[in-house]
């Protein structure tokens, strides 16, 4: 059993997109232009193919800890340079869990280096890797020149400025690589309409075994991608994750099964990917049209998840958590996935628990007997599934310290 690892990378880089454009003012398939740039670029160097996948999949997340080093900025001001560090290291550090079919270290982290001496690292030609110099320019220029609408007749001047450019802030090797491949028929191939189609004839796919390691990194990661959105849902997914992998196991599932569950967990908020910043931080009560915003994560989580080939138990898991038994909760999915399973009632039942743990902006953190208040209460009204509540009531109590944290999955043993 496997899943395609890249069709949910091509997802997790639409909400990146999101974010860069809420940010640098990327504008959308920024993550895979700058990918079937970067593919094509190595393939002219002679990559093979298991390395053309590692660049072009490291290329679509190489912003995936943007809004992490972004959290404490003021909208509308500029990135500072220390946050622009921090997204590259922890990008780096991100990118590592996952299970690359090739090894292209610190292309992540030195995506930000030009040869003025202005990225992050101060780094020269002969220290960065190749692949961070060609993502380095890919993502240059995209960002400047919104190469996805300069008509043909805009390539002699687009290639003029990469030659000015050339070993003064591209790498040489980078700007020579994009000047040999960047002709009409590639500019054509970046527009908004083919690119997709551009990306899948360009990069080979990734598939990934549906095992026990590879898996929990990717929720991992992923986890962590979607919780770097906002600052009062740091630790969201992750603890939703941690808690489902708990409870899955106090229920004896099989180790395949835990590992699904989790990764479900770690995913059901991967639609707030495309929610602004600033509504999901907005103090003080939303608008009826901002909470219906905030709503359709739900159905972005769903577009985003749905033809992922491999993942289709996982996406239902993971996007029915807002349903209630009564019915009610956020709409807009398909009629199968509005029958609640046990393993959809027990991520809907963890998602209010940790949703009401946590400090947001219109309330404070509340203790476990707080929470169990108000998910008894709902399961009372026939909201929520009476034994499962029973069994969070019971289990969640055994992390009493701090905010209740339960401790990801490598460390549940010592609980036990
Ligand atoms: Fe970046
Ligand atoms: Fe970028
Ligand atoms: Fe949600
Ligand atoms: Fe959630």
């Amino acid at each position: 059993m496997f899943f395609r690892m890249d069709q949910l990378l091509l997802s997790f880089s639409l909400g990146l997109d999101f974010v860069e454009g809420e940010i640098f003012g990327a504008t959308t398939n920024h993550g895979k232009r700058v990918a079937v740039l970067t593919a094509a670029m190595g393939q002219l160097a002679g990559w093979n193919d298991d390395q053309v996948i590692t660049a072009a999949a490291c290329a679509l997340l190489h912003d995936n800890a943007l809004s992490e080093a972004s959290i404490e900025r003021v909208p509308g001001a500029k990135v500072t340079a220390a946050a622009l560090a921090a997204h590259c290291t922890e990008g780096e550090k991100n990118a590592a869990h996952l299970p690359f079919p090739s090894e292209m270290k610190d292309i992540i982290l030195y995506h930000h280096e030009y040869m003025d001496g202005s990225g992050p690292f101060g780094m020269n030609a002969e220290n960065t890797p190749l692949g961070a110099q060609f993502i380095a320019i890919a993502d240059n220029l995209d960002i400047r020149y919104k190469i996805q609408s300069q008509p043909a007749s805009a390539l002699s001047q687009l290639r003029e400025e990469i030659k000015r450019k050339r070993g003064v802030y591209y790498t040489a090797d980078a700007a020579d690589a994009l000047l040999e491949i960047l002709d009409e028929n590639l500019l054509i191939s970046l527009t908004d309409e083919r690119i997709g189609q551009s990306y899948a004839q360009a990069i080979p796919q990734w598939k990934v075994e549906i095992q026990t390691e590879a898996m929990m990194g990717i929720a991992e990661v992923a986890a962590r991608i979607i919780d770097y959105k906002s600052k009062f849902t740091a630790k969201h997914s992750t603890q939703i994750a941690n808690r489902a992998f708990w409870m899955c196991r106090f229920y004896g599932f099989d180790p395949q099964t835990c590992t699904k569950v989790y990764l479900a967990a770690a995913l059901h908020d991967l639609g707030k990917l495309m929610t602004p910043t600033a509504i999901l931080e907005k103090p003080g009560r939303l608008t009826d049209e901002e909470f219906e915003i905030i709503k359709q994560h739900v159905h972005w989580s769903y577009i985003m998840l749905k033809d992922v080939e491999g993942l289709a138990e996982i996406c239902r898991w993971a996007v029915s958590h807002h349903r209630k038994l009564t019915g009610s909760g956020y709409p807009d999915l398909p009629a199968e996935y509005l029958e609640l399973d046990f393993v959809s009632r027990l991520l809907t039942c963890i998602d209010i628990y940790q949703a009401v743990r946590e400090t947001r902006p219109y309330h404070p953190g509340r203790s476990h007997s707080e929470t169990m208040r108000i998910l008894w209460d709902m399961a009372n009204r026939g909201e929520i599934d009476k034994q499962i509540t029973q069994d969070l009531d019971s289990e969640m109590a055994r992390f009493p310290d701090g905010d209740g944290d339960v401790p990801n999955p490598a460390e549940q043993d010592a609980f036990i």
